[in-house]
């Protein structure tokens, strides 16, 4: 997790934008919603630039870490820290700048639009400010072999015969991928914009004509962002930007590879349920008439007790893990010590896990969890 943090963190450019847009942005004494804060490293910026108070939000671990960068660097006072998931989350005041880095590689495959959209009704100010506000969608038709491996993996020949079959599912999965420039088979299209600043749909369905400009062989579809963080001040991963943050392209694979000369024109389809992770793209050759559909739903390795999980008409049971938690969280009764609660688990309830050692640790778990 602090790798990856780390990579956010040095980030220069990235970071030169975001400084960019909160010094067009930021007014003395503003209250700022760090949402999905990490490091902190966006409320720290929004500090150094003259906010009043910031509130920083994250679902993970990353919260201690945020919270003790904070309290070293002397902005103890003006910071709350909050671990939990921001649509659970209650502010005590609303706030004048809401700001996040959730634009994953395509733009809207992090959760940008729901989240910031929860944020906006709940923690900002009538009249505040969202950062960022708009993010452009762009579309590239791609020749990589690189990519393409990415999709062929499991039918490599490395690949023990009995395991090709998997790859049906990493040919309906986006894949993280940088992207040289010439691996573009011709200028990209805009696939869509979304204004963060109204009420997006739960579906969307966008297409765009790709130009080949150069003959090739087609893997599949590429897909980055532009994303405006205020007026002018754009940030953008992609490949052939002079200045893009360190930020991976999503690849959509295509079922084949096909050959493509240059003047023919590809249509692309593009769907998404971003609150629910799903990506469906359909690729159509009009020269050849040939059709390629897929979706991150085929991708999933869903075992059919997935699927029956999801019906609204079953009667759910509560699992063994369901259970021995109630029996956990059971014994808090806000005067228990965590070690009398796991001392009268495994008294009362030997049979819990299959060995003592389990039990403690479960017990561990669900207090950690699930209690404050
Ligand atoms: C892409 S990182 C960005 C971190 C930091 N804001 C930055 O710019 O370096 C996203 C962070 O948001 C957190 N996160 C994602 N969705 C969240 C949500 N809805 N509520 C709280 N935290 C969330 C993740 O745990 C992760 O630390």
């Amino acid at each position: 997790m602090l790798k990856e943090h780390l990579g956010y963190v040095a980030d220069h450019i990235r970071l030169d934008r975001f400084r960019a847009a909160i010094a067009q942005t930021i007014n003395a004494g503003d209250r700022i919603a760090d949402l999905g804060c990490g490091s902190g490293i966006l409320g720290l910026l929004c500090l150094r630039a003259g906010a009043g108070r910031v509130y920083g939000i994250d679902s993970t671990a990353m919260i201690e870490m945020a919270r003790e960068t904070f309290s070293r660097a002397g902005w103890a006072e003006r910071v709350t820290c909050i671990r939990g998931h921001s649509h659970r989350v209650v502010l005590p005041e609303p706030v004048d700048v809401v700001i996040c880095d959730h634009v994953g590689y395509f733009g809207f495959d992090y959760g940008i639009v729901h989240t910031l959209q929860d944020a906006r009704r709940r923690f900002l100010k009538p009249g505040g400010t969202l950062i960022p506000a708009r993010i452009r969608l762009r579309l590239g038709a791609v020749e990589s072999e690189k990519c393409r491996d990415k999709a062929e993996g499991w039918r490599a020949e490395s690949v023990p015969d009995e395991f090709h079959w998997l790859r049906q599912h990493t040919v309906n999965a986006k894949h993280a991928v940088e992207l040289p420039p010439k691996a573009l088979l011709g200028a990209p299209a805009v696939l869509g914009d979304i204004d963060l600043y109204t009420d997006n749909p739960d579906f969307f369905s966008w297409t765009a004509e790709l130009r080949i400009q150069r003959d090739g062989i087609m893997h599949g579809l590429a897909g980055w962002f532009e994303c405006e963080l205020a007026e002018d001040v754009w940030m953008t991963n992609s490949p052939l930007a002079e200045r893009p943050i360190q930020r991976s392209q999503a690849f959509l694979p295509i079922d084949e590879a096909v050959p493509v000369k240059t003047g023919d024109s590809v249509k692309a389809r593009v769907m998404a349920r971003p609150a629910d992770h799903l990506i469906a793209w359909v690729v159509d050759f009009p020269a050849t008439g040939r059709r390629f559909s897929h979706s991150t739903w085929q991708g999933l390795l869903l075992a059919p007790e997935d699927l029956m999980r999801s019906r609204p008409d079953r009667v759910p049971r509560l699992s063994r893990e369901g259970q021995a938690r109630i029996t956990v969280l059971g014994y808090c009764d806000g005067k228990r010590t965590a070690r009398e609660i796991e001392q009268a688990v495994l008294r009362d309830h030997p049979n819990l896990f299959p060995s003592p050692e389990e039990i403690s640790r479960f017990v561990a778990r669900a207090l950690g969890q699930d209690t404050e």
